[in-house]
């Protein structure tokens, strides 16, 4: 999952450094902002953040103790280390002790969430007043093979959504009524509309071989058998098919991003 969400940022840098400046634009210039990071993954938010307030702390909140390791190594190597915090915590379980916030940033991660209408109300109470919270979710897993694969990849999704729907109520969710409802005055809602086209660079390979990995070990026996040869050849280390070879990848996706402020 680390390596999926690195590759994430990686070939997704360009929308992501759109999203990361348009949150600077809303946040402001607070002297000495307190960020947190809800659900921080391996860390590109907590980094990006770091490095867009450069006299920000940031406090890195995730479930997972690989994570978070795998957070602390990233955010040393990018020299940020020094200013992220990271901190052990299931949300679902309860709310952890945290200073007041300057902005909040949840990155796909308020879908995994159990009740998040009660850590919305949580997170309302730990941003100062003024302050800011952005949301960002998937809206469609990313699709990166070519229109002769086309038909292949859409039932796998179909299936992986499925999937995800019954473990994550949440996910797709429209977050707006639920930050209004928490408290927070919605300010913004933006669409991204990923398109990029081959020839990408050979990070899309390795994205594509993740993400579709990702799905085999989900969807396992629920593939036909023609469906999963076809699968199993994509996801070869070599041989025609293999999606760390092919030049005909793409990478087709849509992010959401909500910006809200408490009043
Ligand atoms: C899809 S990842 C997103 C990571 C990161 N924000 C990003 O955009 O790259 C979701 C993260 O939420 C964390 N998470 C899921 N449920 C959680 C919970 N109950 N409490 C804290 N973190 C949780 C997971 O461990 C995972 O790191």
């Amino acid at each position: 999952m680390a390596e999926l969400l690195d590759l994430d940022a990686e070939v997704l840098h360009e929308y992501f450094a759109e999203v990361i400046s348009q949150v600077q634009a809303a946040a402001g210039a607070p002297p000495r902002p307190r960020i947190l990071d809800l659900g921080s993954g391996s860390g590109t938010g907590s980094i990006a953040l770091a490095r867009s307030f450069p006299q920000a702390e940031v406090t890195a909140v995730d479930l997972s103790d690989d994570m978070l390791r795998h957070l602390r190594h990233r955010a040393a190597e990018a020299g940020v280390g020094d200013r992220i915090r990271p901190v052990q915590a299931d949300l679902d379980a309860g709310w952890p002790a945290l200073d007041t916030v300057d902005l909040a940033w949840a990155s796909a991660s308020m879908h995994h969430l159990a009740d998040p209408d009660r850590v919305l109300a949580d997170l309302f109470a730990t941003i100062r007043p003024g302050g800011l919270l952005a949301v960002l979710e998937l809206g469609t897993f990313p699709r990166f093979l070519p229109p002769d694969l086309a038909g292949f990849e859409e039932r796998l999704h179909a299936l992986g959504d499925a999937d995800r729907h019954a473990r994550m109520p949440h996910i797709g969710s429209d977050w707006a009524p639920m930050l209004s409802k928490a408290g927070f005055a919605v300010e913004a809602e933006r669409q991204f509309a990923i398109d990029l086209t081959a020839p990408l660079p050979a990070a899309t390979g390795r994205y594509a071989r993740a993400s579709l990995g990702r799905l085999r070990t989900a969807l396992g026996d629920q593939l036909d058998a023609a469906d999963r040869a076809t699968l199993d050849a994509l996801l070869t280390d070599d041989g025609p098919q293999s999606v760390l070879h092919r030049p005909d990848l793409n990478v087709r996706t849509a992010r959401t991003l909500w910006l809200a402020r408490r009043p």
